[in-house]
């Protein structure tokens, strides 16, 4: 069978949700305090698809600033970003370009982008809907989700 390896990272604020979305993910679990990353985790997830197994390692990276500096070390090589804003924090939505751009500085503008909307379950509290995130990602030619960690929606 074709093996195929990719490196994809996950980006965003801080508490937008991404050590969430990677737990949920791996282990189908929610944490409702989670502790900030320090520096970046990876798990590895395996799937196949018309034939062929992927192999994904999925960087799970900190969000504070004062981690920042450590970004390239982990974009480099990557095949894919996932850049996260929490859909109830209009800032963490308005600097989710920053972080693309950091991203794309190194590891080329040929990797794929998802733009991820990240806690819908608090619906009451959005301030970022689905057609303003989907039409930015439409624009700038990103895939698009919108997600709950914490019911795994998404
Ligand atoms: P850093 O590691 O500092 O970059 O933050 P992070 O992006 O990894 O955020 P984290 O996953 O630690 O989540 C921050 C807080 O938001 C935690 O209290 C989570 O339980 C909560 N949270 C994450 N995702 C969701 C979600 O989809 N819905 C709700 N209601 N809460 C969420
Ligand atoms: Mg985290």
């Amino acid at each position: 069978m074709q093996e195929i390896r990719l490196r994809v990272v996950i980006i965003g604020n801080s508490s937008v949700g991404k050590t969430s979305i990677l737990n949920q993910l791996i282990d189908h679990s929610f944490n409702p305090n989670t502790n900030a990353t320090v520096g970046a985790n990876y798990q590895v997830l395996v799937s196949e698809v018309d034939g062929r197994r992927f192999e994904m390692q999925i960087w799970d990276t900190a969000g504070q600033e004062k981690f920042q500096a450590l970004g390239p070390l982990y974009y480099r090589d990557s095949d894919a970003a996932v850049v996260v804003y929490d859909q109830t924090n209009r800032a963490s939505f308005e600097n989710a370009e920053k972080w693309v751009s950091a991203f794309k500085d190194t590891a080329g503008s040929l990797a794929t982008i998802a733009l991820v909307s990240n806690k819908a379950d608090l619906i009451d509290q959005t301030e970022v809907s689905f057609d303003e995130g989907k039409s930015t990602a439409d624009s700038k030619g990103y895939l698009f989700f919108q997600t709950s960690a914490l019911d795994g929606n998404g």
